[in-house]
């Protein structure tokens, strides 16, 4: 074929098919143009500016979870009692008033309803969104955290969760100085500042019985020991840890492992459920294997690891997965952060 009859011969075919194209392309979109420019525009601006779980770069909940978290998380279960959630099953009842065998269980419900007729009844922190991106510190009390210089990077999160005797003062560099949420129960009990939450954990229901007398009259003194007759807090900033909370911690994430789970993983249980992004600092041992709490000089106290009601192994290897799987950040002490 000449030259010429081959060039005219491609020009029509690309001709041919931009016309064919271009015709195709108009009937479609004039016809329904939702079904195509703007169906995909749509698509990639719903991908540039779609929204996640929450705010913050990581969620504590992500669509594809990791299949050994989202088999033990569930964030229905709210952390902290209200008097909606008060109304226990038989079963968890008797589980929790197992946990410290009450002699004498008073009507459980009864003090309740005393308790909410003194504290507010608010249901807090269900609020996990796409707008939401809160930021916590734990704080266990390990003797890990002397000389570790957090202070200012657990005073930077919005909220800062210790527990039992934690004292702050003297410690500010190591440990920080907010404190938003401090844990106890009456043999562990600390006087606070007022615009901190005294979020008490019930092991009985004679520790509800001591928050109202120990922020009134002081009438009660001992339970199974002599306990804080008065204490310093903000009443109207009181809250209560969920029996049935302690359950589901218990069952899901302990496995039954231990009597029942230690004040420092019902702290980090309520963190990630209530929280964004959890940082973890002074839980496990010093670098020299010491399980003392910061404030003690003496190295060789074993605090809490050998109690005999907790499994503090299997709560730490626990603590250790979540790192693992990057739900928690954590910090180990002088050594610096793990990952
Ligand atoms: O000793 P205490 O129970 O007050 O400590 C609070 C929490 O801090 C413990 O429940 C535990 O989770 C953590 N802790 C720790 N290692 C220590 C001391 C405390 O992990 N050496």
């Amino acid at each position: 074929m000449p030259l010429n009859k081959q060039r005219k011969l491609k020009t029509f075919t690309l001709l041919f098919f931009i016309i064919s194209f271009t015709t195709f392309l108009f009937t479609y979109t004039f016809r329904d143009p939702s079904l195509y420019f703007f169906k995909y525009a749509l698509r990639l601006s719903d991908n540039f500016f779609s929204k996640g779980p929450c705010a913050c770069p990581r969620c504590m909940m992500e669509p594809e979870d990791d299949p050994w978290f989202a088999e033990r998380f569930n964030q229905s279960v709210n952390p902290l009692m209200t008097r909606d959630n008060s109304v226990l099953s038989d079963e968890t009842l008797a589980w929790w008033q197992w946990l410290q065998s009450e002699r004498k269980p008073t009507n459980f419900h009864k003090v309740v309803r005393d308790v909410f007729h003194f504290i507010p009844d608010e249901a807090l922190y269900m609020d996990a969104g796409p707008e939401r991106c809160r930021t916590c510190a734990v704080v266990g009390n390990s003797g890990n955290l002397k000389g570790s210089q957090y202070g200012a990077i657990i005073d930077s999160s919005d909220l800062i969760i210790r527990m039992n005797q934690a004292p702050t003062m003297g410690f500010e560099k190591d440990v920080g100085s907010r404190t938003t949420h401090h844990l106890m129960y009456p043999e562990s009990a600390v006087d606070l500042d007022s615009t901190t939450h005294l979020v008490l954990v019930p092991f009985k229901t004679l520790d509800l019985q001591w928050l109202i007398s120990a922020l009134t009259t002081g009438t009660i003194k001992e339970t199974y020991m002599p306990v804080k007759t008065t204490i310093k807090a903000n009443k109207d900033k009181v809250l209560i840890y969920s029996p049935a909370f302690f359950k589901y911690v218990y069952d899901n994430w302990l496995e039954g492992h231990g009597r029942y789970p230690s004040t420092g993983f019902l702290s980090l249980m309520f963190a990630i459920h209530i929280c964004d992004k959890v940082s973890v600092f002074g839980f496990g041992a010093d670098q020299r294997g010491n399980w003392h709490h910061y404030w003690d000089d003496n190295h060789l106290a074993g605090a809490f690891r050998f109690t005999g009601v907790h499994d503090g192994d299997y709560e730490y290897n626990v603590t250790l997965l979540l790192a693992d799987k990057h739900k928690i950040r954590m910090f180990k002490g002088r050594s610096g952060p793990v990952q």
